[in-house]
């Protein structure tokens, strides 16, 4: 089966959060399903630097009114389609943002001519390659499926993946006309949203099926507290909707091979990341004793619960523990954070950025991973931890509910444990967690124990890939 993967964020070529981790990695294990994909992505500035040797493929000279060209490459086992259209990407900043953090005026453009660019290329418009099925990523990648209903050509399926409905792609309407659909898609079952333009809403209407990253956040986005103002079209889709868990890329999150850990280890050489433990240590200019290392590896924000980190990191090593916070994100609470390292030097360290290879020496040194979010469509950083025995410790929502199974009475006895989880994600629900952390720390063995059941926890895509394969596979049987 051919599948085209659309996507505003790639791994290993552009990221920012949990999204390019998943469009990087589920074409790989979905090829063991017999599902070749070509990803469609556009040509970022870091995009267009690291690709080599691409051939054009496809030219669009008004791609909602700019210039596009189609490219594909080969990397690092992706087949890559790239939109290369430097009126629209190519400029300093990230993928979403200006260099001062504020939104591109034009993202509503940008990423409507990626989603047209997309809906060309299902109907057929690359030479020698049509896909069977269409699989869209969140809000930027939403319209294409708007724009295969109302463009109209032989009708394919289409899949639509929320990563976070927190992001919706909501606009005025006086966008509207540069969006070229037909006036009728201006409509309740098509993009309009009380009065407003709202590309997940319309790619929440024309999809085929509609899934979301876990099943837990499959079931809470039919509720007012996490649907966030869609929970109403939500339960019209709830026959197409499906929750599959994120898996993980198991080679590139590897502690026995990963490159930028510097002592290799596995279940039975645990003893191995003492080493990883003192390079976090001397890095965050932490005390070397063996007090727990509490990590935590975020976007700064309140949907990560970050305020609570801040409010509580005194206490943390009141109880005596140590914390490390590597993120970058909302100025309120990156001053937090930073103020609490400097009351608190050789117990508390903070680096404000992003920074990939730390981000693995962190799971791979540090003793327990924080996750305090309010809300965690899936959540990747605790399945890095399980793989790192960096046991998690995690608010009980969404995908987190899902992978981490708690250290309770008969989960501990039943050795199946692998973090702990807590509820109300509040200053209280925290700390008592944090609490059970020192308390389980302090004996030895019961901590090797949630380690290496974490450990041989299954979080790679093998299952998940099967299950998209599947759901791939029961549209294209039913014509769409
Ligand atoms: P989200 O996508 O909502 O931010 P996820 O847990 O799904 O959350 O994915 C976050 C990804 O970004 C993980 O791969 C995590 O390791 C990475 N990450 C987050 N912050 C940083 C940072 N400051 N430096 C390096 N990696 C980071
Ligand atoms: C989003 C979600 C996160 C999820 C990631 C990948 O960024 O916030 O929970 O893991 O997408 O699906």
């Amino acid at each position: 089966m051919k599948v085209l993967s659309v996507s505003s964020e790639v791994f290993p070529l552009i990221k920012t959060g949990g999204l390019a981790d998943v469009s990087g990695a589920l074409p790989i294990t979905l090829k063991d399903f017999e599902v070749e994909t070509k990803t469609l992505l556009p040509g970022y500035p870091a995009v267009m630097k690291v690709i080599r040797d691409p051939v054009v493929r496809l030219e669009f000279p008004d791609l909602l009114g700019e210039r596009a060209t189609v490219l594909e490459v080969e990397h690092e086992g992706l087949d890559l389609l790239v939109l290369d259209a430097p009126a629209y990407y190519d400029r300093p900043g990230g993928p979403y943002l200006d260099p001062l953090g504020k939104d591109y005026p034009d993202n509503w453009r940008r990423f409507a001519a990626l989603s047209l660019a997309a809906s060309e290329i299902a109907a057929g418009l690359l030479p020698g390659w049509r896909p069977d099925l269409v699989h869209t990523h969140d809000w930027q990648a939403a319209l294409t499926s708007v724009y295969m209903r109302y463009y109209p050509t032989p009708e394919l399926p289409s899949v639509l993946t929320i990563h976070n409905i927190a992001f919706q792609g909501q606009f005025g309407s006086d966008i509207f006309p540069g969006l070229r659909l037909p006036d009728h898609a201006f409509a309740v079952d098509g993009i309009e949203y009380y009065g407003t333009v709202g590309f997940l809403k319309g790619g929440l209407q024309t999809a085929h099926a509609v899934t979301t990253v876990s099943p837990t956040y499959a079931d809470e986005i039919l509720t007012p507290e996490f649907g966030m103002g869609l929970e109403g079209v939500i339960a019209t889709r709830i026959d197409d909707l499906h929750g599959i868990v994120n898996g993980i890329d198991t080679d590139v999150w590897n502690p026995a091979t990963d490159p930028v850990v510097h002592t290799h280890y596995g279940p039975t050489t645990l003893k191995n990341r003492e080493e990883n433990r003192r390079s976090i240590a001397e890095f965050f200019h932490l005390d070397n004793d063996d007090a727990p290392i509490f990590c935590v590896i975020s976007r700064l924000t309140w949907q990560k619960g970050m305020d609570i980190v801040a409010n509580v990191a005194d206490q943390i090593v009141a109880m005596g523990g140590k914390l490390v916070v590597l993120g970058s994100g909302e100025a309120a609470l990156e001053g937090a954070l930073l103020a609490s390292a400097s009351r608190h030097p050789g117990r508390i360290g903070v680096s404000i950025g992003y920074n990939e290879p730390m981000s693995h020496l962190m799971q791979a040194g540090c003793d327990a991973i924080i996750i305090p979010s309010r809300f965690e469509p899936c959540g990747l950083t605790q399945l890095y931890g399980l793989r790192y025995g960096c046991v998690p410790i995690v608010a009980r929502t969404g995908g987190l509910n899902d992978t981490v199974i708690d250290a309770n009475h008969a989960a501990l006895a039943a050795k199946v444990a692998t973090g702990i989880q807590f509820s109300p994600v509040t200053e209280t629900g925290m700390l008592q967690a944090i609490r059970r952390a020192m308390h389980f720390y302090a004996d030895r063995k019961l901590w090797t124990q949630l380690q290496k059941q974490g450990m041989k926890s299954d979080v790679s895509w093998e299952k998940s890939a099967e299950r998209y394969a599947a759901l791939y596979s029961s549209l294209v049987s039913k014509g769409m």
